[in-house]
């Protein structure tokens, strides 16, 4: 399968983008889970805010589909200025970062998503920035070019990662708030589900929100994704109404197992024990194994299968645990088998 199409992947797609707009929390309040964050994050936009400044620069990292762009949204929308989106790939050359930068208005917040892909010249035009508010332009060529400093409005950089250990560390340390978002509890999703059914005008029995919860992989964005096709299960082949046994009716269908595992997260586990005695085996030879890139493995698949507890990452390599064979219904090494 494609990983483009798959139903349980964490990344937005074409699938996701109109809806997911209008489901994404407003203010603070109505955002549910990171409590941690949350919290934190409350009180140095409220500290911001009785002081008359911009917040100071924000990272959110973790795993694809936490809400981090929900996050930078709020914040945004909390301190009452204008939010400009971006990812690092799309910012090419320092030209483009400048024109982003002096169209800002004071106070607004930048998020640059995936921040770990900016390149380096492109990066050096944002060290000034969050640091002085300033924009160094270089006019004219070898001795007789020279630098002239532009000031810039006061604003927030909102930078967002999957892979925090990828940014370079003159580029995080110039973040003044460091946020961890963490995969979601199947009760924290179930409340997720039951909200975005409320705007979507669903119907959903409180067992069906925790059907689909318990098998989003602890991601908001893949639960909102499976509502919608739950929906349209209960719609067409059910009573419209999403229940326990509706949902779980649906998942079937699409072969999302009980634990929200799919046919890839299988083949992975699979491969690891049947052809690596489960493990430890580098990540590079599963990747090679299974035909995926060793990124998607590292940054996608592997965070919610840890968080299972199905797999273990050790300086040797990746090791399936008991869990996952008894998961996937194989013997475990060494058990004897006696008939
Ligand atoms: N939709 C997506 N993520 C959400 C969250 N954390 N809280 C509420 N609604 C959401």
């Amino acid at each position: 399968m494609d990983f483009e199409e798959r139903i349980v992947a964490p990344d937005m797609t074409s699938m996701d983008s109109d809806i997911e707009v209008s489901l994404r929390p407003k203010v603070l309040t109505d955002y549910i889970g990171q409590e941690k964050a949350k919290e934190n994050l409350e009180v140095y936009i409220k500290a911001a805010l009785s002081r008359g400044e911009a917040l100071d620069h924000v990272l959110l990292y973790g795993p694809p589909g936490l809400g981090k762009t929900t996050l930078a949204g709020i914040i945004a929308n909390e301190m009452n200025v204008n939010l400009r989106v971006t990812s690092g790939p799309a910012i090419e050359k320092q030209g483009d970062l400048a024109a982003l930068l002096t169209n800002l208005n004071e106070g607004d917040v930048l998020f640059i998503d995936e921040i770990h892909r900016l390149n380096r010249s492109v990066e050096e035009v944002l060290y000034p920035a969050m640091e002085d508010n300033a924009l160094d332009i270089i006019i004219g060529k070898g001795p007789s070019a020279r630098s002239i400093r532009l000031d810039l409005p006061k604003f927030t950089l909102v930078g967002a990662t999957t892979r925090a250990g990828q940014l370079s560390a003159p580029l995080r340390d110039r973040f003044g708030v460091i946020l961890r978002l963490e995969l979601y509890t199947p009760e924290e999703l179930a409340q997720i589900v039951t909200r975005s059914a409320g705007i979507l005008g669903i119907d959903i029995e409180k067992y069906g929100a925790l059907e689909i919860a318990s098998r989003s992989r602890g991601t908001p964005r893949i639960a909102n994704r499976l509502l919608k096709r739950a929906r349209d299960f209960a719609q067409i082949r059910g009573n419209g109404i999403i229940d326990e046994d509706s949902a779980d009716y649906a998942l079937e269908k699409m072969e999302i197992d009980h634990l929200g595992l799919d046919n890839i997260d299988r083949i992975l586990l699979e491969t690891m024990i049947k052809s690596y005695n489960g493990g430890p085996v580098g990540l590079e030879t599963i990747a090679a194994a299974i035909g995926e890139e060793a990124v998607t493995i590292e940054d996608v698949y592997e965070p919610y299968l840890m968080q299972i507890g199905f797999l273990g990452r050790t300086p040797r390599g990746r090791v399936a645990t008991p869990a996952a064979y008894e998961h996937l219904g194989l013997a475990k090494p060494n058990t004897q088998i006696t008939f």
